[in-house]
């Protein structure tokens, strides 16, 4: 497949945030015909409402599902909070559950995190219930996050760069494969 379009979406909503470090590091590893866009609409989202999911939702849901739709996949690069997934990322699949922006599209899940264990297994779990394609190798847990970045926001581990690299690779099989 030619021109991938993948969506990044961080569940850090901190300027100088890791796991958009991260996302920056993946898309400088995008190989010629794979655009990958970061998502910034998430501090925006309304609180979802199951009474405002149908076919007119607010404009940032539209815009979301929008995104959503035409990319070919999805990374997600994400923290873990108070041992749990971010609000403002649940919040978000949780806008997608009926509108089923999820099924069959290939999705990597990086938590890069102090621990970051809890919320990369809750993740997956709503992944499974959105019906997202996780490739196994598509899964990273990345721990001790801040001491693998530095401050100028680049990634400085090698094991780290090497797995990043390899998350984008099937991650980019998972859309060839479709
Ligand atoms: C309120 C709060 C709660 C946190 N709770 C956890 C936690 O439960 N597990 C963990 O691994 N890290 C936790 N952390 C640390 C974050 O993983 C760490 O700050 C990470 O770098 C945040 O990602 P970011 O740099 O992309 O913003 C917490 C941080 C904050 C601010």
């Amino acid at each position: 497949m030619s021109n991938i379009n993948i969506l990044a979406i961080s569940g850090s909503l901190r300027p100088n945030s890791s796991n958009a470090a991260i996302i920056r590091q993946v898309t400088a590893f995008a190989p010629p015909g794979v655009t990958i866009n970061q998502y910034n609409g998430l501090a925006t989202l309304p609180h979802f409402n199951p009474d405002l999911d149908n076919d007119t939702p607010p404009a940032p849901v539209f815009e979301l599902r929008t995104l959503l739709k035409a990319a070919d996949a999805v990374l997600i690069c994400t923290p873990e909070y108070a041992f749990g997934v971010p609000g403002s990322l649940k919040n978000a699949l949780d806008w997608t559950v009926s509108s089923g922006e999820f099924v069959d599209k290939p999705v990597a899940l990086i938590t890069a995190s102090s621990v970051g264990q809890n919320a990369h297994a809750a993740l997956l779990l709503t992944l499974g219930a959105i019906s997202a394609k996780v490739a196994d190798d598509a899964k990273l847990l990345i721990p001790f996050i801040r001491t693998k970045v530095n401050s100028d926001g680049e990634v400085i581990d090698e094991e780290v760069l090497q797995a990043l690299k390899m998350v984008l690779k099937a991650l980019i099989g998972a859309i060839n494969d479709q």
